[in-house]
């Protein structure tokens, strides 16, 4: 049977997301009481990382221990990745001594293609297009929080990036309504708004977008691979940050996320991330414990 990959939130249904954010809680209330669990036991998880990471890093690795099997990080300085070895070419290598492949890269092209050549589960951990680990994180975060999010609305502030095309995705899968608050030009690709043209609105004033809404979410103005636009990002932006003012516009009982790291005094005001409704620190934790459903969903085929 072919490997079931995971590049975008779509490779799962509703239905198994729902399941697998239902098993990602019981194994953090696990992980909470102290109890431990062997599901993955002897099995192996390569971790390819193209750009920088704290908690994907910490998160997939711990993982993989906290489930009795171990990880391996690769770097493309210690590879042959970084020396032009073929994509399908590594993947098929790879994956032939393997339990399962995270990558983390710039072209999303590069998890397609090598998902294509390997034997065994992808797992996308970002690429410029899409970051469906972290979108496990947050509705973990806010059905924990707030219970289902169906029918909620949802503000996106800032840049139209691979956040906000994961937040895209969740619109249609987890059905809410996101409201995505840009400046012109930085919006996400219109193909993946008119595929959700029932849930998605791109509305340009911050303060209209956020009005009401269940939750605000933003990220950096110039992501990983565009540290040479920040000068231009940040005139493009600055009246995109999300605090406590545009937070009192939005429903009381707001929650606010930030899949991080974040940059005080950009998108988010200093005082942010420690306003009453963020939920920044229990969203980054989640990302252990939806991945370890992951791995097990991906790995095992069955959530137990
Ligand atoms: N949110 C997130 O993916 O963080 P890292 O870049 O630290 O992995
Ligand atoms: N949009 C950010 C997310 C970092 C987790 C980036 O791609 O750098």
């Amino acid at each position: 049977m072919a490997a079931r990959h995971f590049l975008t939130l779509e490779n799962l249904t509703p239905s198994e997301l729902n399941q697998l954010l239902d098993h990602a809680s019981k194994l953090r209330e696990e992980w909470r009481r102290g109890d431990t669990r062997d599901s993955l036991k002897n099995r192996v998880l390569a971790m390819i990382f193209e750009k920088s990471s704290t908690r994907t890093r910490v998160s997939f690795e711990a993982g993989m221990a906290q489930l009795g099997g171990s990880a391996l990080f690769l770097s493309p300085r210690d590879t042959q990745l970084g020396r032009g070895e073929p994509i399908e070419d590594s993947a098929k290598v790879i994956s032939s001594m393997v339990d399962a492949v995270m990558i983390r890269t710039f072209a999303h092209n590069t998890v397609t293609t090598f998902a294509k050549a390997s034997r065994v589960p992808v797992i996308n951990a970002l690429t410029d297009d899409f970051h469906p680990c972290q979108l496990l994180a947050d509705m973990q975060t806010y059905r924990e929080h707030r219970g289902n999010i169906q029918g909620a609305t949802v503000t996106w502030v800032g840049d139209g990036n691979n956040m906000c095309n994961s937040y895209i995705n969740a619109a249609i899968l987890f059905d809410f309504k996101l409201r995505v608050a840009c400046p012109e030009g930085y919006e996400p690709p219109a193909e993946l708004i008119d595929k959700a043209a029932d849930r998605v609105t791109i509305i340009s004033d911050p303060a209209e977008a956020a009005r009401d809404a269940n939750l605000l979410v933003t990220d950096v103005w110039a992501s990983m691979g565009q540290e040479e636009e920040q000068k231009i990002r940040e005139a493009a932006f600055k009246d995109y940050q999300v605090n406590p003012e545009l937070m009192a516009l939005a429903a009381p009982d707001a929650l606010f996320m930030h899949c991080l790291p974040a940059h005080r005094g950009e998108e988010v005001s200093e005082d942010m991330l420690d306003h009453p409704g963020s939920v920044v620190w229990d969203e980054a934790e989640n990302r252990l414990h939806a991945q370890k459903a992951l791995l097990e969903f991906l790995i095992l085929g069955t959530l137990d």
